[in-house]
């Protein structure tokens, strides 16, 4: 444990000799006001849509996320954008840095304020004479507070300056966010308490080589966790993908074999994306099976599967899968098309134009049902698919598709079907 040395100083906003002592009263839950709350708009469909409909006045998000990921990209571009003043505070780049940024993102701004500061009390004294409606804090890791004597981005400096800023937000209405530094394992470095303290916590992600960024939320008090934003890194800043589906299934016109399109669900989005498969000959004694995007575990279990169920000679083959976009799915309801990928490329015929599938597949080879099914069928649909393979055991509600909806029960039924 560090030891902590508290100073004898008034704490900015912890004054309790000014603070009014608001005594509140039981009150029947009938009368409590129901209207909805007003929320700020951030012009930045995706990330309103995570955050429930915008940002909740004097609320405290934080956002986490690996380096160089996007997270000060997308705060500022937030920033820019934004209609009311914002104060972004960066403990972690120069003035001239974060301009130079700006300028890649967006034409000019009026109402945007730079701040580089890492002392809570100066923070707190630009916040009193700028007057911002929104601060941006980048990151909380840099943070230091008078009051107490440790190292800046140490467990009690981290959960002090957090303290110090949520009663800020809380007092003023004015909402805040924290951008936390992720460590090795994926956690939001520092105290597991600094997730408990915020009313928000959103993480954004990705792979690095790869241009597309997923934002979702793990923790919100005033919305879903279940929503999700996708956004490209461009070179002028992130740009909001609003139908993902199209962007995620690559437009080739020629046929090619070792593809398929699964129907997935992230969050609450219906989603299509494109795996990719790769089955040769294994040059060296022990083959290789390599997976992005997706569990090698599972493609192991799949791939025993098609072995025993379904009587495919597999076991001295390298099979490498990929799913496209960088993204990973976890999402058991991509197995059928992972399968259909796999036999695809080892028989080297390709799948169908406009044929999809979403069904999970089990040890017994059994094609399995998945959840929001319909979902699945509709964005499908939408987007032109002419076939979707699913389980025969899955409930489908609807009515009247012009999609062709294969029901399917056993592993040999979608081969004879395809192949
Ligand atoms: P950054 O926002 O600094 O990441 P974080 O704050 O999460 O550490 O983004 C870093 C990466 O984004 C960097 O490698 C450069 C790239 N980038 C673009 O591709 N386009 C852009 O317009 C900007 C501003 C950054
Ligand atoms: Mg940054």
């Amino acid at each position: 444990m560090e030891e902590v040395v508290q100073k004898e100083e008034k704490r900015a906003w912890k004054t309790d000799s000014n603070a009014v002592k608001k005594v509140t009263k039981p009150v029947r839950i009938s009368q409590i006001s129901n209207e909805k709350e007003l929320r700020l708009d951030t012009q930045d469909q995706e990330f309103n849509r995570v955050l429930g409909g915008g940002i909740v006045p004097g609320s405290l998000i934080l956002l986490g996320g690996e380096p160089g990921i996007g997270k000060s990209t997308l705060l500022l571009q937030i920033a820019l954008k934004l209609a009311y003043k914002t104060l972004y505070v960066s403990g972690e780049e120069s003035q001239k840095q974060i301009k130079m940024r700006a300028d890649r993102i967006h034409p000019e701004s009026e109402n945007c304020y730079i701040l580089t500061e890492t002392k809570t009390q100066n923070i707190f004294q630009h916040i009193s004479t700028v007057e911002p409606d929104l601060v941006i804090i980048d990151s909380i890791q840099t943070l230091h507070t008078d009051y107490i004597e440790s190292a800046a981005g140490s467990i009690s400096q981290i959960r002090e300056s957090t303290a110090e800023l949520i009663k800020f937000a809380k007092e003023s209405s004015t909402p805040v966010i924290l951008v936390g530094h992720i460590t090795k394992d994926g956690a939001i470095a520092g105290p597991k308490i600094l997730e408990h303290m915020v009313d928000t916590v959103l993480q954004f992600e990705g792979d690095r080589n790869y241009v597309y960024r997923i934002l979702r939320s793990l923790k919100n008090r005033f919305g879903s966790t279940s929503e999700l934003g996708i956004y490209e890194m461009q070179g002028s800043g992130l740009r909001e993908v609003n139908n993902p589906s199209e962007v995620l299934i690559s437009k080739n016109d020629q046929d090619l074999s070792g593809t398929a399109i699964a129907a997935t669900v992230e969050g609450m989005r219906p989603l299509l994306i494109e795996i990719q498969a790769l089955v040769s000959t294994a040059v060296y004694g022990t083959p290789q099976r390599s997976a992005t995007g997706f569990n090698v575990k599972r493609l192991n279990m799949l791939l025993a599967v098609l072995e025993k169920r379904a009587g495919f000679k597999l076991a001295a083959k390298d099979v490498f899968l990929n799913i496209t976009g960088g993204i990973s799915v976890d999402d058991p309801a991509i197995d059928l098309a992972v399968l259909a990928a796999i036999l695809s490329s080892n028989s080297d015929i390709p799948i169908e134009k406009g044929v999809c599938f979403a069904a999970e597949v089990g040890l017994a080879g059994e094609i399995r049902p998945v959840q929001r099914v319909d979902q699945r069928i509709l964005e499908a649909e939408k987007l032109g698919f002419t076939a979707i393979y699913v389980s025969k055991n899955n409930k489908i509600g609807l009515k009247n598709t012009s999609i062709n909806v294969q029901l399917v029960s056993k592993i040999e039924d979608v081969v004879k079907s395809l192949f």
